[in-house]
């Protein structure tokens, strides 16, 4: 019987719509190309982090392993058996500037050679726009030999969830819907409304992609403005979080907060597609502007850390930096694109000898310590790049006192210092900024490093 649903990439963002899809009465099958990932999921193992309602992602995955409404194959074939609606969430990965296409055109390939008439093909990916028409349908027509529109759907609707809320955000967010014809987009949005209680809403296939790309590309430039914003409220010795929660104040205001850059799959990536969609040479500069914008960041970070050791009498250059959280975000263990990656690379490149913990993130990089006592332990600096949910509940202070003393901190979340005050700990720089001298309560000021109490 072909009545199921395949989901086509079992990634960051295929795994929970397969398994929401599931909790709404749903049964899947998943398709991967990722042998590993296939067996592992079989086996109920993801390292996909997606509490929902109080249950981790792998405990969702059991549940609907057990009943067999979620099963995951490597074989397109096998779905394509059993399934006549096709859920694509096969991404364009970007190196540099270039899009690689590969990935998902191969995908769209196959895709034709399983479908039958009466099929639905929904892409959910984030496309270049113009890719639906321009590519994927004519690709879908000439692998299949089917009249696409007439014989079988296609359909598009990009995914917009955030990656941690997404299980939540598939049933919740609306979402936007066109078709190759009406008929297509019907049929997409009578699935689609058995996935989300938020509004369906209907439009072109080139609109549906562009506000995708653009609903990104929007995010990038406010996190940019928010990183200017950051210079310009230390330059006035002031707490950019403060200023930034007083202009929210006003009800057309929106500022972002600013972090250690902007990581992942979605935004970093927007500027590329949208510009790789563009066909005169006209420029799209702000895009473009603050893309750089938030690629200095973790540069301007590690200048930060530089002038925090200088307070004790060191340098970056030989110094030992413990970092704290590697995932793109808070409470991410997605390292694509992690600006606190980019940050580990950039302080080694100026000569410090960095250790990370991160609880969620693999051991992968050799600069990984097995846990945070490891990675303090002589640490002549500390910085936070990302805040995950097991740092709440650390000892700062006596994990702290575990690194050399005094200890340069860049404090980008604005949780250790806190703890550290509290604590009786020594504070030596501007309270307003991110990076500080501290020492513990029991080491005694010198000459070289001197350290005074901050009222
Ligand atoms: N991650 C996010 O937060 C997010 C949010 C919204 C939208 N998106 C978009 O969703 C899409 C997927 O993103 P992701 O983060 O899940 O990517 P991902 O890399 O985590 O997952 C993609 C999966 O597709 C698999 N794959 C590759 N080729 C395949 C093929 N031919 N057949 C079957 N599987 C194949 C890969 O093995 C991988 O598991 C992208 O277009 C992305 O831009 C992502």
């Amino acid at each position: 019987m072909r009545t199921q649903i395949a989901v086509i990439g079992l990634g960051y963002i295929g795994l929970p719509l397969s398994l929401a899809l599931c909790e709404r009465g749903e049964t899947v099958i998943g398709v991967d190309v990722d042998e590993r990932k296939v067996n592992e999921l079989r086996a109920g193992v993801t390292h996909v982090m997606e509490p929902y309602r109080g249950e981790s992602l792998e405990s969702i995955l059991r549940r609907h392993l057990e009943s067999a409404r979620f099963t995951a194959t490597t074989s397109l074939a096998e779905a394509a058996e059993r399934a006549d609606t096709f859920i694509v969430t096969v991404g364009l990965p970007v190196a540099g500037d270039v899009v690689d296409k590969t990935l998902l055109l191969a995908c769209v390939n196959d895709l034709g050679r399983a479908l039958s008439p009466g099929d639905l093909v929904l892409i959910r990916s984030t496309l270049v726009p113009g890719m639906m028409e321009g590519e994927i349908v004519p690709r879908l027509a000439s692998t299949s030999g089917l009249v696409p529109g007439r014989d079988f759907h296609v359909a598009y609707a990009p995914e917009r969830v955030a990656e941690g809320r997404a299980m939540e955000e598939f049933q919740t967010l609306d979402v936007v819907v066109a078709g190759l014809t009406d008929a297509c987009a019907d049929r997409a949005m009578a699935v689609l409304a058995r996935l989300t209680d938020g509004r369906l809403h209907k439009t072109s296939l080139r609109v549906a992609e562009l506000s995708k790309v653009v609903e990104n590309a929007q995010r990038d430039v406010n996190i940019a403005l928010a990183h200017e914003l950051k210079v310009v409220a230390e330059q006035h010795g002031v707490d950019v979080y403060e200023l930034i929660r007083m202009a929210n104040t006003h009800p057309r205001v929106h500022l972002l907060e600013p972090n250690i850059g902007v990581g992942g799959f979605c935004i970093p990536n927007a500027y590329a597609y949208l510009a790789a969609s563009l066909t005169s040479e006209e420029h799209i500069p702000l895009f473009s502007l603050a893309r750089q914008i938030n690629l200095t960041a973790p540069h301007r970070a590690a200048r930060q850390l530089d002038e925090a050791l200088r307070q004790i009498g060191k340098r970056l250059s030989g110094a030992r930096v413990a970092l704290l959280g590697l995932g793109m975000k808070d409470g991410s263990n997605d390292i694509r694109q992690s600006p606190a990656i980019h940050f580990a690379e950039i302080l080694a490149e100026r000569g410090a000898a960095v250790t990370a913990f991160d609880p969620t993130v693999d051991p992968y990089f050799p600069f990984q310590a097995p846990s945070l006592e490891d990675c303090l332990a002589n640490a002549d600096a500390v910085a936070v790049a990302a805040w995950q949910a097991e740092f709440d509940t650390a000892p700062w202070p006596d994990l702290l006192a575990r690194a050399r003393q005094p200890l340069a901190v860049l404090d980008l979340k604005r949780r250790l210092v806190p703890s550290l005050k509290q604590a009786g700990w020594q504070i030596r720089g501007d309270s307003h900024l991110p990076y500080i001298a501290v020492s513990a309560p029991h080491v005694s000021a010198t000459r070289d490093c001197a350290v005074e109490m901050v009222p």
